[in-house]
């Protein structure tokens, strides 16, 4: 996990609601004390967390490394839930796009967009088995809890959807080296994204179907990620780089990673959807 920051302003955000709710409504005799898990692939660099953390001890923290779409933590042992930016992640390559002789064989891509219907359809059918096991491990966690889950934008296609689209350019870097002899075509077409966006419609009917979980509000949430200066661009790249280097070194090994991300820089700089701002 890479934006601490926006963990631990999320975290402060948690604690100071609780204890202005405890406050206002005399709920506790004695301060409270909190203890904060942090969660993350067991791969994740948890030291530089612990030594990222705010020095203000307003909490206890601690890790719990493994995939959250299992269990973590005993039952009804948490109180809040809170994930920002990372349940568009699959817990895997769905399995049809791995397999030559299916119509979903992703060949010369590594998403959906441009691909066979098969191929954004197993996407989705990966979705909702993820959603479930998900909310089905938090449910039997939670004392009480709250998430936040991204969504695609509503109305805009995938095709004109940034986050996406930043991925099909990787795929079309990729090609780009495939054709300079850099990088093995049977590679590209055996690695697919295991990420996926759900429309706000999609997500709210796969909540109420699990039944665990009620929705308690849905809104957009406009942010500004149009590329803009040099030291923007540098850090949206590393950005992309800390989120997606792990998955790509997995697959074509870590000899790629300088020049594919030298190469995604220019594509991206020069892609027309991030010379408007005002995406999400
Ligand atoms: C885009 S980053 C966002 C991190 C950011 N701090 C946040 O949540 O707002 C997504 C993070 O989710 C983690 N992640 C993805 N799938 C996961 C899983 N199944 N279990 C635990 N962590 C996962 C990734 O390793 C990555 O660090």
């Amino acid at each position: 996990m890479f934006c601490w920051a926006q963990h631990f302003i999320a975290v402060q955000n948690i604690i100071e609601s609780v204890k202005f709710k405890c406050l206002a409504d005399d709920l506790c005799s004695e301060a409270v004390e909190f203890q904060v898990f942090f969660n993350d692939h067991v791969s994740n660099d948890f030291n530089t967390l612990f030594k990222s953390l705010p020095c203000d001890g307003q909490y206890f923290a601690a890790a719990v490394p493994g995939s959250f779409h299992g269990r973590l933590f005993p039952k009804a042992s948490l109180h809040f839930a809170h994930s920002s930016y990372s349940l568009q992640w699959l817990s895997r390559v769905p399995k049809e796009l791995l397999d030559k002789k299916s119509p979903a064989w992703n060949k010369g891509r590594i998403y959906y967009i441009g691909a066979p219907s098969e191929v954004f359809e197993a996407y989705s059918a990966q979705f909702p088995k993820d959603m479930e096991s998900f909310l089905n491990s938090r449910a039997q966690e939670l004392v009480n809890g709250g998430l936040i889950i991204p969504c695609r934008p509503v109305g805009i296609p995938p095709s004109q959807c940034p986050i996406i689209v930043t991925i099909d350019l990787l795929g079309a870097t990729l090609m780009d080296m495939v054709n300079m002899g850099l990088v093995s075509k049977d590679k590209v077409d055996s690695f697919n994204f295991p990420r996926y966006n759900p429309t706000p419609q999609e997500l709210r009917s796969l909540i109420d179907r699990n039944g665990c979980f009620s929705i308690e509000k849905m809104e957009p949430l406009v942010r500004k990620t149009g590329l803009e200066n040099e030291s923007k661009n540098q850090n949206h790249i590393l950005h992309l780089r800390a989120a997606w280097e792990g998955q790509i070194k997995g697959h074509f090994g870590s000899e790629i990673i300088d020049e594919l991300f030298d190469r995604y820089k220019k594509k991206l700089l020069e892609s027309p959807i991030f010379s408007q701002s005002n995406k999400n």
